[in-house]
């Protein structure tokens, strides 16, 4: 009986007419609706079919035989990466005319930070602290991915990661949850519109659930320990957000979480996401991580793997291949029932609903790859990512009537690099360096480009010497030094992070010139950059730029727009210090300026606490390099009279808070004003500082404005490990711009 093709016809019309100008809830409902009477029509072999996503690794036409099969007979729900829009084109024919029920396909993809326009690797896009053009640049990689017949990214990825050395903080948002949770809402947002049925849309994914950034030592895939406070007050908090936020699909992870792997971990996926959550969308695992199950050794074999994968909740398998080989005979043998099944075909048919890709399977026919529009805000992302970190004797802004600028560094030219992890799809002739830009800017006889190495772990001193003679013969220095994009990223992480290769003599080198000396750092990750702060005159901290790198350094550089970009995450001085972060718990014997004890004050033979006993290291004290939130600019802000609206605040109240920030520099800039608060008794111990908001306010010279913030007693809301509670007491609350603001004021919750 061939039902495909008046079904496909009878949903579509419905759909048509239905869908257009629904809301998200009506269209939620009618996709549920539809899910339920589309699985009363497939057989048992079809749904396991949904459940099943799968790679192809060959990118050629016509589709090979043994795929082009599985699609025909409905054995594949999803396929994801390495393959052309023509290839996408002809796997989504074949679904939706050659299978019986003509179900078209999800079209999965790393589409991370950016997909043809690249924006900044998304650590940096977090130190934008602008959450509407994070939104706009998801917005953008949804409809350049959606022109080309991609309807789903596995992003955003919200872990926390207060660990430098695991690379795939590259693709986070960096240690605290209220940054990670507005910028895991902005890319919802902007991926999936008001709308999935939208043209432009695509559904997101919150990943890695949950804890993944927590692997020990900064190892990628390392096991995780976290305990149910931190789980919930850290870890789970940005998932929560993107649930409430609608995200369609939750991956779940690589990492076994106190002994539990993510991708069988019941209490996780079931218990919290779907039962005390009611996530609606569906779950997919990460790539092989239901295989990885007997790995770990929590399965016996795929079987059983299969079976507790399903148990806990994952709706589909990435690439493990177990579902469609195990789950009909889990189902014969009485092991798991058929309501199991449906509930994750339902899911996964309701998103596909969703997403209209019954009426509309094929790619969007608009050309919007890289368009004016797109560079713009990919500019402009540099541009507020960027964290200025020192800026000696005011050497920036440079002039443009600068007579001979030096560009060094294997950096410098380097567009692929530059594009930083997860890129499938940017291309390199697109990306504008550091050198192409100045060049531009400045007019190419002004240039005196040597890259000192050929590319960043170069060790050999062969281009030294024309560096070198290219900086004497030139005014100001600039150097675009850092790490090619594969040094980051998924199973790319370091122990020892500093600049690779012979980075670091090029740099010394530079610096005994003593010429004026701007440097500027391109990576994924954090290195240790306290070294450099005394060999160059200014750091800029450009992370991995992206398409437009080069064109917002030249903006910065050259002062057309002053920095604006905050550190997202603590900069330690030494490896040795990680894991460091501003928001930790305070300890009995907390260390200050005045407690700490240097290591070579101490005197010979000395009794142990005979010079103070506090929380610190005798080489390196307690204090980072540079502080969470931290970024300067080219004027400065000052930050005066916080007021609160009351002092005594009661449940069912809000609180506004104002301070006066004023721009006493030369300089029409922005500042991210910030605010944090400590709940100073707990009945589990509280941090020492937590953001609460933030807000980005731009001032001319001499301006001063009254900013406000509104905070709610939900926002003091914290789990104690076994429920969510406000409770009253006394809160310090401080506003400015970094997470070392000391502009302080006081208030109680009562009941
Ligand atoms: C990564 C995921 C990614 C998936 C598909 C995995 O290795 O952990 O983040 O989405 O591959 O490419």
């Amino acid at each position: 009986m061939k039902l495909r093709s008046p079904f496909a016809f009878v949903i579509g019309l419905i759909l048509l007419i239905s869908c257009q100008h629904n809301k998200i809830n009506k269209t939620m409902n009618n996709a549920n609706n539809k899910a339920d009477s589309l699985i009363n029509l497939m057989t048992l072999e079809e749904k396991i079919g949904q459940m099943n996503q799968l790679m192809n690794f060959v990118d050629t036409l016509p589709i090979e035989s043994k795929f082009y099969n599985l699609i025909k007979e409905g054995k594949i729900g999803s396929v994801l990466n390495s393959f052309s829009p023509e290839m996408t084109r002809e796997m989504q024919r074949i679904a939706v005319e050659e299978s019986r029920l003509g179900i078209p396909l999800l079209v999965g993809r790393d589409v991370i930070h950016g997909y043809r326009t690249i924006f900044p690797v998304n650590i940096g896009l977090a130190a934008t602290f602008n959450p509407d053009l994070v939104k706009e640049c998801a917005k953008i990689a949804a409809a350049e991915a959606r022109s080309e017949g991609i309807n789903w990214t596995f992003a955003p990825m919200m872990d926390i990661s207060r660990d430098p050395r695991w690379g795939r903080m590259a693709e986070s948002s960096g240690e605290d949850p209220y940054l990670t949770e507005q910028m895991a809402m902005a890319n919802i947002k902007g991926f999936q519109g008001e709308n999935l049925s939208n043209k432009n849309s695509i559904a997101a994914t919150a990943k890695h659930y949950v804890g993944y950034g927590a692997a020990i030592g900064g190892r990628d895939y390392n096991t995780t320990l976290i305990p149910e406070t931190e789980l919930r007050n850290v870890y789970l908090r940005p998932f929560k957000v993107a649930v409430e936020a609608n995200v369609a699909t939750v991956m779940s992870g690589f990492n076994e979480l106190n002994g539990v792997p993510t991708s069988g971990n019941e209490y996780t996926i079931k218990e919290i996401l779907k039962e005390e959550w009611n996530f609606n969308g569906f779950v997919v695992s990460d790539w092989a991580s239901i295989k990885n199950l007997a790995i770990h050794g929590y399965a016996k074999d795929s079987l059983d793997a299969t079976y507790k994968a399903l148990r806990a909740g994952v709706d589909m398998d990435m690439c493990s291949s177990h579902y469609i080989e195990n789950l009909k005979s889990l189902i014969n043998n009485g092991t798991i029932t058929q309501n199991q099944i449906d509930d994750a075909v339902k899911r996964i048919l309701k998103i596909k609903f969703e997403l209209g890709l019954f009426e509309n399977p094929y790619a969007t026919k608009e050309s919007t790859l890289l368009t004016e529009y797109s560079k713009d805000i990919a500019t402009k992302a540099v541009i507020q990512s960027t964290v200025l970190l020192q800026n000696k004797n005011k050497v920036l802004p440079l002039s443009k009537d600068i007579k001979k600028v030096a560009v060094i560094g294997p950096l410098a030219d380097a567009p692929y690099e530059q594009m930083g992890t997860w890129v499938f799809d940017g291309k390199e002739e697109n990306t504008i360096t550091p050198l192409k830009a100045i060049e531009e800017f400045l007019g190419a006889e002004k240039v005196n480009y040597a890259p000192g190495l050929k590319i960043s772990r170069t060790q050999n001193k062969n281009g030294f010497s024309e560096a070198i003679k290219a900086a004497k013969n030139s005014d100001v220095v600039l150097l675009f030094m850092g790490d090619e994009s594969i040094l980051t990223g998924e199973a790319h992480c370091r122990a020892k992070l500093t600049l690779p290769g012979y980075q670091n003599e090029l740099i010394e080198e530079i610096s005994k010139l003593g010429k004026p000396t701007v440097l500027v750092i391109m990576t994924g990750v954090i290195l240790m950059v306290e070294p450099y702060l005394n060999q160059v005159d200014a750091l800029f901290y450009g992370w991995h730029p992206g398409t437009m790198g080069g064109s917002g350094y030249v903006d910065l550089l050259f002062g057309i727009e002053p920095p604006s970009g905050k550190l997202p995450m603590t900069f330690p001085r030494t490896e040795g210090q990680i894991p460091i972060y501003y928001n930790h718990n305070n300890t009995g014997h907390p260390a200050s300026d005045e407690s700490w004890i240097r290591m070579y004050d101490i005197p010979e033979k000395a009794w142990q606490t005979s010079l103070g006993n506090t929380n610190h290291y005798l080489d390196y004290g307690f204090e980072p390099l540079f502080e969470f939130g931290f970024g300067l600019s080219y004027t400065k802000f000052n930050y005066s009279e916080i007021k609160l609206s009351k002092d005594i605040l009661s449940m069912n109240d809000s609180l506004i808070v104002t301070a006066k920030i004023k721009n006493t520099g030369d300089f029409v800039a922005e500042d991210v004003a910030q605010l944090y608060v400590r709940d100073l008794v707990g009945s589990i111990v509280r941090p020492v500082k937590e953001l609460k908001r933030f807000q980005r306010i731009k001032l001319n010279p001499g301006e001063e404005k009254i900013i406000e913030f509104v905070l709610f007693p939900k926002d003091l809301e914290f789990h104690n490990g076994k429920e969510w509670v406000i409770e009253p007491g006394d809160f310090h609350i401080w506003i400015g711009n970094s997470s070392k603001a000391s502009l302080m004021s006081k208030f109680e919750l009562i009941q």
